[in-house]
């Protein structure tokens, strides 16, 4: 396979190497990844997350194991094994289906091979498109809200909603971000802000529950999010606490972009209910851990209720900022998406 970088991901000298996110910003962690095991566990621990991400390490690594020799059934299985480590990000599904395609010709290897370089260099290509155009929705001195962390870190490019917000800023638009701490895994207290500092964007780290005050103090001009998965009828489900966003921009007449590839678009799953949200471990609301230490403040054995993501309605979205066009409500409810 050709040499590949990425912020968080990078296939060199036949070696697999991701960056342990869950160790950012006080460690940056290299590991080289060499089985479905390995890499399950690091994208189950969100050390490679991201929608966007967790596809192409999965794909880079199929391919890898397909040029060290595995047999067509251990790669057939690599594909299921991975695509079944995390339900919400379509992309993880979009990228294994591509890759049985590719399984079934007759050099698989080169066609493996062949369509891991394509899949990553396409998410280098999309990220570039989405920004620009979401660029072009930003005016000068605008303050964006942010959730999570869709920045280059999450892609194999500049970012999806995040990589707006870094071509706005190249542009010159004295843009200042307010950062989502994004609770429980604080994606943007810990990636967001580490990301923005080093493209010396100027930003403000606030806690979740913070945003309504800022935005009924009009602090707020613009709200820019990624996503996981959307359904054909513009719903889309994102890290949770995005609904929330949603809700609060609604009321305050902020405008709400979503900014995604085509390849988190699911046109088979006709709406936000259809989209599986996958439930995380009570232990990351009881407390936090990471390369800061670890500390609990609920009792052990709390009841917590835990989904990754939560559904934003389309009814709720300013536009769509995919990498062949923004689209209104207008267009979705015309059905661009089906
Ligand atoms: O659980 P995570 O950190 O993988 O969740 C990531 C998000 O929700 C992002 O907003 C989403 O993947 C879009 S970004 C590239």
């Amino acid at each position: 396979m050709q040499t590949l970088l990425a912020r968080s991901l990078k296939y060199t000298n036949n070696e697999l190497s991701v960056l342990d996110q869950y160790l950012l910003p006080h460690q940056e962690h290299w590991h080289v990844c060499t089985s479905v095991k390995q890499m399950q566990s690091l994208i189950l621990s969100l050390k490679v997350r991201g929608a966007p991400l967790i596809g192409l390490a999965a794909t880079l690594l199929v391919a890898h194991l397909a040029e060290q020799g595995d047999s067509k059934e251990c790669l057939a299985k690599a594909i299921d094994d991975l695509e079944a480590t995390r339900p919400t990000a379509v992309n993880l599904m979009y990228c294994m289906a591509k890759m049985r395609i590719a399984l079934v010709q007759e050099d698989y290897v080169s066609a493996l091979v062949g369509m891991a370089e394509q899949l990553f260099n396409e998410d280098v290509a999309l990220c570039e498109a989405m920004a620009t155009l979401g660029a072009d929705l930003v005016n000068p001195g605008d303050n964006i809200l942010t959730h999570c962390n869709t920045g280059a870190l999450a892609t194999a490019g500049i970012g999806t909603a995040l990589g707006a917000i870094y071509k706005a800023h190249q542009q010159q638009k004295h843009i200042h971000v307010w950062v989502d701490e994004t609770r429980p895994l604080l994606q943007g207290g810990r990636l967001t802000a580490y990301e923005l500092a080093q493209w010396e964007i100027p930003y403000t780290l606030i806690c979740d529950n913070m945003a309504a005050s800022l935005m009924r103090a009009r602090q707020v001009n613009k709200i820019f999010v990624g996503a996981d998965r959307i359904a054909a009828n513009g719903d889309f489900a994102n890290k949770v606490g995005t609904y929330n966003l949603a809700v609060l921009a609604k009321y305050h007449q902020i405008p709400f972009y979503v900014v995604a590839p085509e390849t988190t678009l699911d046109r088979t799953c006709p709406h936000g209910e259809a989209i599986p949200i996958e439930q995380r471990d009570s232990q990351e609301v009881i407390g936090v851990s990471g390369s800061f230490g670890a500390c609990q403040w609920a009792p052990s054995k709390a009841k917590v209720y835990n989904p990754a993501f939560d559904v934003t309605p389309a009814n709720l979205v300013t536009g769509w900022v995919l990498n062949s066009g923004v689209y209104s409500q207008q267009d979705v409810l015309a059905g661009i998406f089906k």
